[in-house]
């Protein structure tokens, strides 16, 4: 990444057009932003192109559904900057308006995934965005490990730089791939299968690894014990060396929910009725020996199904990591939730605006988007 140029560096750009790829996605109900978290990340880089009068193009993506509007979005970012907002991603009117753009302004495209060919890498798409600016800024860590059109295929076009929010997260992140000791890695969240390798490439770099959330249901299956209607991976730990590693500690007491209502129990006890739903508190107990004395505690999901409404579990151990005085970086988009609604951020050494990236991060040390932007521009 050093290899990299960085926009903050870069001051001619009066009167250029820059294309922005930020991450702007955000959960929006009823039209409105509910959390402004990725924005509020966003704004440094967009700050500084226009303080540099560059004409600024901005896109993003939002949602899963391709029907999903950045307009809430633009909305928020109208409170800070002179932002107008296209409703479309390509056509003649877009041209017009990119034409009238003004040094300072931004012009701001709608959803990426309303065109299906964003997700698929389509080299045309790039070429459209690409067409649209003399240079290409990649701010949006959070879809780094995306291999799609504005990610990957446009800084192959045009002249890439890395954002702020970007680098600082790259910069950040790589800090935690050789921690400081005592160090104390915690994974929550689900899905075993894409997860596993990230704990076993992080067996030999952290001291101990606390596995949360649905993931500790695989731990439990696999030792042979019931869970009920709980949620499981597609991945069957028996016999797997993890589960007898001294360095890996899974929950000692869970939240359950079933015909006997909500309850906290030994993870021996729960039936084939109940749902494990949380960590309890003889967990929260356990770790806290563990961030008692840190030097790093990395964090990436939470305990529980915060969705759901069990936020115990994340958030006493939100509570304990900001008391523990260790380096802490925490992602995802829960777990970063849990944080800002107990308003402990500022006791977080960093909080990346990556759920999936971040983990792909620290599995690799690299992305797909580092490696689009490392590469540059590929002539043909
Ligand atoms: C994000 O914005 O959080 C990432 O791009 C992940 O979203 P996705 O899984 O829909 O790509």
């Amino acid at each position: 990444m050093h290899t990299v140029k960085k926009i903050c560096d870069e001051t001619k750009l009066k009167g250029k057009y820059v294309l922005l790829r930020s991450s702007l996605n955000v959960p929006v109900k009823d039209g409105q932003v509910l959390n402004q978290f990725r924005i509020a990340r966003a704004i440094p880089t967009i700050q500084h192109l226009v303080d540099q009068g560059a004409r600024v193009i901005l896109i993003g993506h939002i949602g899963r559904n391709p029907e999903e509007s950045l307009k809430p979005v633009a909305d928020v970012l109208s409170e800070t900057f002179l932002v107008k907002w296209a409703g479309l991603l390509k056509g003649d009117v877009i041209d017009r308006m990119r034409l009238e753009l003004k040094d300072g302004e931004v012009l701001m495209l709608e959803n990426l995934r309303s065109d299906e060919r964003e997700t698929k890498n389509d080299e045309s798409l790039a070429e459209e965005l690409a067409a649209m600016a003399d240079v290409y800024v990649d701010d949006a860590f959070a879809a780094s490990h995306r291999e799609h059109a504005s990610v990957v295929g446009v800084p192959a076009i045009i002249p890439g730089y890395v954002g702020i929010n970007f680098y600082m997260e790259y910069e950040e992140l790589r800090r935690t791939l050789k921690p400081e000791h005592p160090s104390l890695f915690s994974l929550g969240g689900a899905k075993f299968e894409t997860k596993m390798p990230l704990v076993e490439k992080s067996l030999n770099s952290y001291d101990h690894i606390f596995i949360g959330g649905a993931l500790a249901n695989d731990f439990f299956k696999a030792k042979g014990l019931e869970v009920g209607k709980s949620l499981v991976s597609d991945i069957d730990l028996s016999g797997s060396d993890l589960l007898n590693n001294e360095k890996i500690i899974i929950p000692v007491d869970v939240v359950v929910d079933g015909p006997n209502g909500r309850r906290t129990i030994s993870p021996e006890e729960v039936t084939a009725e109940e749902i494990i739903f949380d960590a309890g508190p003889e967990t929260i107990k356990l770790l806290s020996l563990y961030t008692r004395g840190a030097k790093t505690i990395l964090w990436n999901g939470p305990l529980g199904n915060y969705e759901k409404g069990f936020a115990e579990g994340t958030e006493a151990l939100a509570k304990l990591v900001a008391e523990s005085g260790a380096y802490s970086v925490v992602g995802g988009g829960d777990t970063v939730a849990a944080i800002e609604s107990l308003g402990l951020s500022g006791e977080f050494g960093f909080m990346s605006t990556g759920g999936g990236a971040m983990l792909a991060f620290l599995e690799h040390g690299t992305l797909p988007a580092i490696d689009a932007l490392k590469k540059g521009v590929v002539e043909k």
